[in-house]
């Protein structure tokens, strides 16, 4: 009778990383191949990723792309993007061909304001704890502020003090937001270090008991607004952009259909946020909650037709981006990445991620409003096949097409094509 292996390994995390794989390897029946595969830590040192993150065995790499055509605020940018679907790339950089008018895409970011929650319980007149720490509001910021002076000093720090009653299935609570300019951080370090060095003076404030002191990713306080308007000549005319606008009314009246819509946008945000090593669930959670603030959930974006029959369109969604600190800093990539973005601040990079959002949300509808998105997906896939079954230079192209057209697109039907064209030569 075989052993039966157990996942119970204790002290897993105080071992090399080369132990640790041995014991993974063992425990799923890799083969020396598979081990070798993860022990490719390709541009990131092993000893940073071991740093990063607990139990490391290994490192997985991801293709970086780049967007190209991007005109924002009247500035040129290259957009490294990182992600495992194709057609994305190739979608975001032809929407931004199309958005090059009049100075590109406008894009605005907000002051940087992040949320610490403090939840204090056991208040007897809850509403009266809220007027006292409104009272205290300038003590408070005082104390918070006491944590991180190098923030204060680059101009940051906490601002304001907001306080809600709020009604839960085990009564009332006082929830507390401590609102802090986090300058070019992502924020989340300085803001629970604050809510938490602020809690006694709450409790003493209060006579309640201080219980969660974290961050709000419903990043409401920092938010990217940006529009762009696209001429009805650059979209083959006027029906294009009643199409592009039915599409987005679909969005804005069905759930399931704006749950896609946004997924669409975060095809782009978060490939951004990946190349740059953000925290993207922070930011996927946040979009995903700022969608449904009024109660309803609906999409990040507007299409609209303006008075000269153009097409529209406007996104606002929270962004909370860092270019100091965390892995965007430790993960040499990602320094790489902004480099290429050759963005100057948190602001920036947020808002280059609003209108790279925007830009891959029209090109999904135009594509959906138009010929239906599988056919450009299927191009696509066409050019991979036939590379993949051996052409080269201008055969690539003309298998892809033929597949395409006949839509038969199979590795079989590439291979065919592929050594029938080469024998006939010309190509
Ligand atoms: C696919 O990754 C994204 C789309 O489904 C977005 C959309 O439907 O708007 C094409």
């Amino acid at each position: 009778m075989s052993e039966q292996k157990t996942s119970r390994i204790p002290e897993f995390y105080k071992k090399s990383i080369e132990e640790r794989l041995r014991i993974t390897a063992e425990f799923a029946g890799l083969s020396d191949e598979e081990v070798s595969l993860l022990k490719n830590f390709g541009n990131l040192d092993p000893k940073v990723a071991d740093r990063m993150i607990e139990n490391v065995v290994g490192a997985m790499s991801y293709p970086l792309a780049v967007a190209v055509n991007f005109l924002i605020n009247s500035r040129d940018y290259l957009v490294p993007m990182v992600l495992e679907e194709p057609s994305v790339v190739a979608a975001a950089s032809n929407a931004a061909r199309m958005m090059r008018r009049d100075g590109g895409i406008k894009s605005m970011a907000s002051d940087p304001i992040m949320i610490g929650q403090i939840q204090v319980l056991g208040l007897r007149a809850p509403h009266y704890a809220r007027m006292l720490v409104l009272e205290h509001k300038s003590e408070i910021i005082e104390k918070a502020n006491e944590v991180d002076p190098v923030l204060v000093q680059l101009g940051g720090g906490a601002r304001d003090v907001e306080a809600r009653v709020v009604e839960g299935p085990r009564g009332a609570m006082l929830i507390v937001h401590l609102l802090v300019d986090v300058r070019d951080a992502m924020g989340a370090n300085a803001v629970n270090t604050m809510a938490e060095k602020v809690s006694h003076l709450i409790e003493r404030i209060t006579g309640g008991k201080t219980h969660l002191r974290i961050i709000s990713n419903l990043a409401d306080r920092r938010l990217v607004r940006s529009w762009v308007k696209v001429y009805k000549d650059d979209l083959g005319g006027e029906e294009v952009v009643d199409a592009i606008v039915d599409a987005w009314a679909f969005a804005a009246a069905d759930p399931y259909r704006t749950s896609t819509h946004n997924k669409g946008i975060m095809n782009g945000v978060i490939a951004v946020a990946l190349a740059t090593a953000q925290d993207h669930r922070a930011i996927e959670a946040g979009a995903h909650a700022y969608a449904a603030r009024d109660g309803r959930y609906r999409p990040l974006s507007v299409w609209e037709k303006d008075s000269d029959g153009n097409l529209v369109g406007t996104l606002e969604m929270p962004m909370a981006v860092g270019t100091v600190g965390g892995a965007t800093r430790t993960h040499p990539v990602a320094r790489v990445a902004l480099k290429i973005l050759g963005v100057k601040s948190a602001r920036e990079l947020a808002e280059v991620m609003g209108a790279v959002g925007l830009a891959q949300n029209f090109a999904a509808l135009r594509a959906l409003a138009t010929e239906g998105i599988q056919r450009g997906h299927m191009r696509l896939h066409a050019r991979n096949l036939a590379v993949m079954a051996g052409a080269t230079g201008d055969l690539v192209d003309k298998v892809a097409e033929i597949m395409a057209s006949e839509g038969k697109v199979t590795y079989a039907y590439a291979k065919e094509l592929v050594e029938k064209l080469s024998k006939e030569g010309g190509v």
